[in-house]
């Protein structure tokens, strides 16, 4: 089975994600954290974030891979090296906007999506999976939040990780980036046609978990697990 999971900054895409996978046993993969290791690296390098041309050689040659701490939490490692908290820090989260409107980036990154996606019994979260990456997904879910709201979560998050920024902050950065990736060129965030919309403002995790398994008990997965 294919999940693509879409939605905004903070709609609780990754967490939600994570825990339909490890519900129903499927590989979680955060796409976002492909386009934030594209950008930490531009950054490191001092590549210029226009130019499409490197950001793209960046993107085909980035060694990734997805592994799980030993308490089950998610790890992302580039080149042998766990960037798993570098890929939060403020300046990633600022500048990864601007990197993922890049066609070559994108193009790169989605054939990668896409092969990880067809090894099967997956669920991707991003903003253009069910659009682009899996438009043949067997569910396609897109979960939105007030900003109010989505604001504190990113707050949260990040004091987890030792980073202080003001709610407020943070709700500007969340507009500035949901403007950017919604009215970009290429795959803007939009919601697919045929996706199950769930407004994550007021529900529990649990319970946007509970229906997103009953949205798939209710589909199965019929589609030869091609995207
Ligand atoms: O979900 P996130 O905050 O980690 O995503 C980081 C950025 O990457 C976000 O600004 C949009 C972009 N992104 C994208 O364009 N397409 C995806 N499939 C996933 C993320």
């Amino acid at each position: 089975m294919i999940i693509a999971i879409d939605g905004p900054a903070g709609s609780g895409k990754s967490t939600i994600a994570q825990a339909v996978g490890e519900r129903l046993g499927l590989t979680y993969v955060d796409t976002g954290a492909m386009y934030r290791a594209v950008t930490l690296l531009a950054l490191e390098q001092g590549i210029s974030l226009e130019d499409d041309d490197a950001l793209g050689s960046l993107a085909l040659e980035l060694e990734l891979e997805f592994s799980e701490s030993a308490q089950g939490a998610p790890r992302v490692q580039v080149g042998g090296r766990d960037v798993t908290n570098a890929l939060r820090e403020p300046l990633v989260s600022q500048k990864v906007s601007y990197v993922a409107a890049h066609r070559k980036v994108r193009e790169a990154l989605k054939l990668r999506q896409r092969a990880m996606a067809e090894m099967g019994d997956v669920v991707l979260e991003g903003r253009d999976i069910g659009t682009v990456v899996c438009p043949r997904a067997d569910l396609k879910v897109f979960l939105t939040a007030s900003v109010g709201v989505r604001a504190i979560r990113r707050k949260r998050q990040l004091e987890e990780q030792g980073i202080v920024v003001s709610a407020k902050t943070l709700e500007r950065e969340i507009l500035l980036r949901d403007s950017h990736d919604s009215t970009r060129s290429i795959a803007p965030l939009k919601k697919p046609r045929d996706a199950v919309e769930i407004d994550t403002t007021d529900l529990s995790i649990e319970e946007v978990v509970e229906r997103i398994e009953a949205e798939a008990a209710a589909v199965g997965s019929d589609r030869g697990g091609s995207c």
